[in-house]
């Protein structure tokens, strides 16, 4: 499994935490910055190198960070075929694996401390989507919001 690493200044600090962990445990990454903390960047750019990632199967998933994540999130999910689930514990991360098939986990970097954030990390690897009714569930994401973009005109 390769997992894609994304962040803006704010998630920085996190990502390098992350980063580290991963490496720790023999997952291979790719590293798709901000390379520092310092310098003021913006988010969907960061959220659209992750996305990339995926949608050309450099990466298998990706776990993206912003000052608050929300940000990240709300420009991952603009993307057809990506569901960027912002989690602040193991709960949330365990069920966006189990009933959305999250294929991108969200995290605030100025909200989630480094030991809550590996946690975090562990058990969203850790799951497996359900499928069945939720196949059914995600399916809609997609098409329905193609059928709006395909009726107005
Ligand atoms: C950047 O200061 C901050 O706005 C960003 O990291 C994020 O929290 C936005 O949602």
């Amino acid at each position: 499994m390769k997992i894609g690493l994304a962040s803006d200044h704010g998630g920085f600090e996190l990502k390098e935490t992350i980063k580290n962990f991963l490496n720790e445990k023999g997952i291979e990454i790719v590293d798709y910055g901000t390379s520092n903390g310092n310098e003021s960047v913006d988010y969907p750019d960061y959220a659209k190198k992750a996305v990339l990632g995926i949608l050309k199967n450099e990466v298998d998933k990706a776990i993206i960070m912003c000052g608050t994540g929300i940000g990240i999130s709300i420009s991952a999910n603009k993307f057809p075929g990506i569901r960027a689930a912002l989690c602040w514990d193991s709960y949330t991360a365990k069920m966006s694996r189990l009933h959305n098939d999250a294929n991108i986990l969200a995290m605030g970097g100025r909200i989630i401390g480094p030991e809550l954030a590996k946690e975090i990390v562990d058990t969203w690897l850790s799951y497996e989507f359900e499928g069945g009714r939720h196949k059914r569930r995600i399916d809609k994401i997609d098409s329905l919001a193609k059928e709006y973009w395909n009726n107005i005109k």
